[in-house]
């Protein structure tokens, strides 16, 4: 099992959001901690927001920090001897903390640290704690005001945040395993192939991509006709490329061509070829896409922008592979392998009378839908920096660093444009930025500067609207949880750590039925026709 990959844990949508809620609720911080017991998610003087003013003072000053890292490496090393599903621990008196242990395939890896909370309000105790503020470096007023910052919490509501950091704790697990089965998969074919194997060209991390990845991988042996359907700027033609550099046909010719770009009758000389003297100006032979990409792959671009009688057309040599060129009579014969691309919803097409359905079928041999960019937010850090690095190196600078601040902006944004959006945007920080090493939020255009926040939980007072908040983040996980595994409520429900009948209950709890939802495009595989 690879090493874990501590950085891309912060970037999960779910870890973020499950903080967001144990923070404004409990104003209680998490911690991620090592199997050696550091800490892996902050560091001393990390000025990054905090729960509460406690865990912000105790990173802040060297002495508080220092019995910071002594405690965790404490909890740490007892929660590692130990078998304990959970461990709750005393930071300071009556100042407490829980420790969740990370495992994977019964290695231990670290810990989820939820740190910062009371659960003796009584006056004797909180002097208790005053006395022995002096240990994280605290002046009195600083003792004081953290104390205040802290919130009382019933055995009950720490069975609620348990449950939570405990998510925490099991969706790093997934990822993790995820990743590492990837990665493994990868070495096994790049030994296998001699590193000749590899979507290379493709940065993504999150399980639609990793799906995606799989498919392709499927498909590799095959010759059979593909269709990508996604959103503008989500890679369709990237992932054109690598299907034919990764299939039988990758010494032969792949020729891309964008069906959008011509009326009817230059796309019927471009894909049939013409013969001389068909139409003024067709001075000599000329030899359409169908016979130059012969025995290699044509890519057909924008499939959904071609006409009623075009897709006749097509649909003849899709069928028999014959077709005769603009003003000849001769009938030739091609054997192309076609990979075709559109982001129009070929089936909504189809079913206004706008789009073949025979032709559909025809080109749907294997279908494949591209997720949208806001459907993978795990990969928009990596993809981030690829594109930064890139753009730096190009212009033969030092690379950018994104800060915290902007990282978050990028985050909430809901990226319409998608890669190519992301990829334009780092390419103008970088430019911008000049020789400054930093890209702060500032930086950013104005549109994801000042992209909502994603709805926080409201509030930070523990009555009222906990348990709403809470069916919020459940329902919000569900809901991205069946996109990500294609309506996949077994291997669903195994994540999550409930039953089948559970989660079909929840998912008719809160009416995330998939017929209800518009058709989802995060969802990758091959359509069921
Ligand atoms: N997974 C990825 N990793 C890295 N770069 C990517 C990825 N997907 C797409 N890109 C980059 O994003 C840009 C847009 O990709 P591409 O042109 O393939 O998208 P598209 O879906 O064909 O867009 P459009 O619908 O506008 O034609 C390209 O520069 C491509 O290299
Ligand atoms: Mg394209």
């Amino acid at each position: 099992m690879s090493s874990i990959q501590w950085e891309d844990f912060e970037r999960i949508h779910v870890v973020r959001k499950i903080r967001e809620v144990i923070g404004s609720w409990f104003s209680v911080d998490i911690l991620l901690v090592d199997d050696q017991g550091k800490i892996r998610n902050s560091f001393k003087g990390d000025e990054s927001p905090r729960a509460n003013f406690l865990m912000k003072k105790v990173l802040n000053n060297d002495v508080g920090w220092e019995y910071l890292s002594q405690t965790v490496e404490k909890v740490n090393s007892q929660l590692m001897k130990s078998n304990l599903r959970f461990h709750e621990f005393v930071f300071l008196p009556t100042v407490e903390g829980l420790a969740i242990p990370i495992v994977v395939d019964e290695e231990y890896f670290g810990a989820v640290v939820a740190l910062g909370y009371r659960k003796d309000p009584s006056e004797k105790a909180g002097s208790e704690y005053l006395a022995q503020a002096k240990v994280l470096g605290f002046s009195e007023g600083e003792a004081q005001e953290a104390y205040r910052g802290l919130k009382n919490i019933s055995i009950a509501e720490v069975q609620y945040f348990r449950e939570l950091s405990e998510l925490v704790a099991q969706e790093i697990v997934t990822l993790h395993k995820e990743i590492s089965s990837r990665d493994n998969r990868i070495e096994e074919l790049n030994q296998q192939l001699g590193g000749r194997y590899r979507y290379e060209s493709m940065i993504g991390k999150s399980k639609p991509m990793q799906e995606l990845y799989a498919l392709l991988d499927k498909i590799k042996a095959s010759e059979s006709t593909v269709l990508i359907q996604g959103k503008n700027g989500t890679g369709k033609e990237l992932i054109a490329k690598a299907i034919h550099f990764n299939s039988p046909l990758k010494d032969k010719v792949f020729l891309p061509l964008n069906c959008a770009a011509f009326n009817d009758n230059l796309l019927e000389s471009e894909l049939f070829g013409h013969v001389k003297g068909s139409f003024t100006g067709a001075i000599r032979d000329r030899k359409g896409c169908f016979e130059m990409a012969n025995g290699g792959t044509l890519f057909m671009d924008e499939i959904g922008d071609v006409s009623p009688a075009m897709q006749v057309k097509l649909l003849r040599v899709l069928q028999d592979g014959t077709y005769t060129p603009v003003g000849g009579t001769e009938v030739k014969k091609t054997k192309v392998r076609i990979v075709a691309a559109t982001n129009r919803d070929l089936k909504t097409m189809v079913e206004d009378g706008s789009f073949r359905q025979d032709l559909f079928y025809r080109l749907a041999v294997i279908g494949i839908t591209v997720p949208a960019l806001k459907d993978r937010k795990e990969d928009i850090l990596l993809l981030a920096e690829h594109f930064l690095a890139k753009s730096s190196k190009e212009k033969g600078m030092e690379p950018k660093v994104l800060t915290k601040r902007a990282i978050e902006k990028l985050y909430d944004f809901d990226w319409p444009g998608n890669i190519r959006e992301l990829e334009n945007e780092m390419e103008r920080v970088t430019v911008l930025a000049g020789t400054e090493k930093f890209i702060g939020p500032e930086m950013l255009s104005s549109r994801i500067r000042e992209s909502e926040d994603r709805p926080k939980v409201q509030g930070a007072r523990l009555e009222g609207k906990l348990k709403d908040a809470l069916e919020n983040l459940e329902r919000d996980m569900i809901r991205e949880g069946l996109r990500r595994t294609g309506w996949n409520k077994s291997r669903l429900a195994k994540e999550l750590g409930i039953s089948r009948a559970g989660l079909i209950m929840k998912v008719e709890k809160y009416d995330l039925d998939k017929r209800r939802l518009t058709r989802p495009l995060g969802k990758t595989g091959t359509e069921d026709f």
